[in-house]
């Protein structure tokens, strides 16, 4: 029931889940469909942007009305809707995309085109009912590193990004390598609470002295040479240390950089986002940096952290309160600036 409230359909695809979301006055969850191709793309060790196109096209009505119904309300009790355009896989894009402006065509409503990370962000909003900008943000995923400096509900500045691979991509592909599966985060993850994080020290790289960028590609060769020289010694590689080594180089790297942003921008909320934000041993890190330095830190519950279109909504009620409108030329656009 909408209750006099703004109400908004949201729409994500970038990736290879198909989610819906139906969003009340920006920050309560009427519903939250999420449709995950994981299990598809898991036999292939990665997402296979065409598998995940012809998937969302299969999916994405299903979802949408599942959205619907769960939340209880009807297509004319809907303000908005808001849809993910970029960035993201292209084909992917495409198909939450031209749903979205089917339902704004068909059912007159107003299109709110949505950056992903900025939904990301928003996931927090939705978690932390208190939370308001300015604050420092660490968006983490499987496409993403940024370090962003967000100074309204609409406006934010990008102070770092990875420069190669994202934090995810390396958890990925690390995992990968260690035999373990996709997606490697949350394998990872697990593993490691069993290993000695100081038994295989692997290189911590800060990049120049002032950056807040990162640089994640060089470590995953580092674990692949590190199995390589262990196994032509003829001795067994301990999985369990090789995880907690790696993520303990790539956590070190991340959280040092973001509380510097938070001090040096004068932020005292540190807000993190992402798929990777989902990891234990990085909130424990961030938990204990920012107790040390009198900053309070903010985080999703681990479904509002991955893929889901309830964040999209947030971001699109924002948006929308600030006057902004898109129309049906809205464009995907897989590289995206923030
Ligand atoms: O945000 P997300 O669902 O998709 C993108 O926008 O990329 O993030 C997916 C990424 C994957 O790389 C996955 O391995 C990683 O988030 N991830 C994790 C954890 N849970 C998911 N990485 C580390 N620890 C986790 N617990
Ligand atoms: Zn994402």
């Amino acid at each position: 029931m909408k209750d006099g409230k703004t109400v908004t359909l949201a729409i994500e695809s970038s990736c290879d889940e198909t989610a819906a979301a139906v969003m009340s006055e920006g920050r309560g969850v009427l519903s939250n469909i999420i449709s995950s191709q994981i299990d598809i793309h898991k036999q292939y060790g990665g997402v296979v942007p065409e598998i995940a196109s012809r998937h969302h096209l299969t999916n994405i009505n299903t979802v949408v009305d599942r959205a619907m119904e769960e939340a209880d309300v009807s297509m004319d009790e809907v303000d908005m809707i808001g849809v993910t355009y970029g960035p993201g896989l292209v084909g992917a894009l495409l198909i939450g995309l031209a749903t979205a402006k089917a339902y704004a065509l068909a059912a007159g409503k107003p299109l709110i085109g949505v950056h992903h990370i900025h939904g990301h962000i928003c996931a927090n909003y939705i978690e932390h009912r208190e939370l308001e900008p300015p604050f420092m943000a660490l968006v983490i995923s499987g496409g993403h590193t940024n370090i962003v400096e967000v100074t309204g509900y609409n406006e934010c500045r990008v102070l770092g990004a990875t420069r190669d691979d994202a934090a995810g991509e390396a958890y990925d592909k690390v995992a990968r390598v260690l035999g373990l599966g996709y997606p490697g985060g949350p394998l990872i993850d697990r593993i490691a609470k069993e290993g000695d994080p100081h038994a295989v020290e692997f290189k911590r790289v800060f990049l120049e002295k002032d950056s807040f960028d990162f640089s994640f590609s060089g470590i995953k060769t580092g674990v692949l040479n590190y199995i390589n020289s262990e196994k032509q010694a003829g001795r067994e590689v301990n999985v369990a240390d090789v995880a907690a080594g790696f993520q303990a180089a790539v956590l070190d790297v991340i959280v040092a950089k973001t509380l510097r942003a938070a001090i040096d921008m004068g932020k005292d909320r540190i807000v993190l986002a992402g798929g990777v934000a989902a990891n234990s041993r990085l909130r424990e890190m961030m938990a204990e940096g920012c107790r040390k330095n009198g900053i309070d830190l903010y985080y999703p519950s681990p479904v509002l952290c991955t893929d889901n279109a309830a964040m999209i909504g947030c971001a699109a009620y924002y948006r929308y309160m600030a006057g902004e409108r898109d129309d049906l030329t809205l464009d995907a656009i897989p590289n995206l600036e923030l």
